[in-house]
């Protein structure tokens, strides 16, 4: 990890945020990922900081979804931890598990809706699995969500009635119901117009601002990178280990490697891509590198 560059920084230029003395809401310590004899990534280190938007970047197949499910204790690590609010996930009880479960929102990267219920019946679900709150108080909340998201009025309609990118907002109010102190999106912006996909953006950042959410984003979308990350971490693949951390205007002003450099200064055509999407292409089109 000779090459990792790793730039300091406190939230609104202040001293780092993260005071000795309190956790991390994240915190990775020498982990490997695997998948039986593939080693994924090796000896990655972070934390990520509370209130912050964390972005994990790479290309295909480079290990961000894998990682995002370790981060979220679907997956256990081959070697080292992962500390949630200084708690390791895999030597908590059932009891402390499930706490934790209920402190974290999650939009997977095909993350899908139930296509037999309504938004707000999607939304409600967690609300009834979670909390004692009567059928009264979760129709509130599911309009207050839903609202939030700009989807106040379409409660009754069914994920297959509105686009795309709604439902990727339906989604988000469904992973906001509990109110999670840390949120996680793998590719928030894929299969998205541009323009969905900057609203979705702009939502993330007020969901940071507003309610002072910690995010973690997995994504390859430059755009959106540059538009809503704090700091962003990259995941090299030859490497087989993260090889930056920071902001990514940094990142791009001075890389530590070829890869970053090519990563962070890429045309479309080179972009990584989970495969052809249309949307993409249009996106491509109006995509600016300059600053
Ligand atoms: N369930 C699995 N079993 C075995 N190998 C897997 C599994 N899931 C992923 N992999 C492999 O692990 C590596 C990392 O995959 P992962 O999906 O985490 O990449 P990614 O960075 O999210 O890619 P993309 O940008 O395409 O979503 C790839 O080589 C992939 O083929
Ligand atoms: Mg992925």
């Amino acid at each position: 990890m000779s090459s990792l560059h790793v730039e300091e920084r406190g939230m609104d230029g202040a001293a780092p945020a993260g005071a000795e003395d309190e956790a991390s809401p994240i915190e990775v310590r020498g982990l490997t990922m695997r998948y039986g004899p593939l080693v994924v990534m090796e000896n990655l280190d972070f934390q990520v900081e509370r209130g912050e938007i964390f972005v994990i970047m790479g290309g295909s197949g480079s290990g961000k979804s894998t990682l995002l499910k370790h981060l979220i204790g679907l997956k256990a690590p081959a070697e080292g931890s992962i500390l949630f609010e200084g708690e390791d996930f895999l030597e908590a009880d059932e009891k402390t598990r499930k706490g934790i479960l209920r402190r974290m929102g999650v939009l997977y990267q095909n993350g899908a809706l139930w296509s037999g219920l309504t938004l707000a019946e999607n939304v409600a679900l967690p609300l009834e699995e979670y909390t004692e709150l009567d059928a009264r108080s979760i129709d509130e909340v599911v309009s207050l969500k839903l609202a939030l998201v700009g989807l106040r009025g379409f409660e009754a309609f069914y994920p297959a009635e509105i686009s795309g990118g709604m439902r990727k907002r339906a989604a988000l109010a469904r992973a906001t119901a509990l109110d999670p102190e840390v949120l996680f999106f793998d590719e928030p912006s894929s299969g998205l117009d541009p323009i969905s996909a900057s609203r979705l953006d702009d939502l993330i950042l007020q969901l940071r601002d507003s309610f002072g959410t910690t995010i973690v984003v997995v994504s390859h979308d430059l755009d959106s990178i540059f538009k809503i990350a704090d700091r962003a971490l990259f995941l090299d693949i030859k490497e087989k280990t993260m090889t930056a951390m920071g902001t990514p205007e940094a990142l791009r002003e001075s890389p530590p490697s070829d890869e970053v450099r090519q990563f962070m200064t890429r045309t479309s055509e080179t972009a990584p891509s989970e495969g052809h999407d249309a949307s993409r292409d249009e996106k491509a089109k109006t995509r600016r590198h300059d600053p």
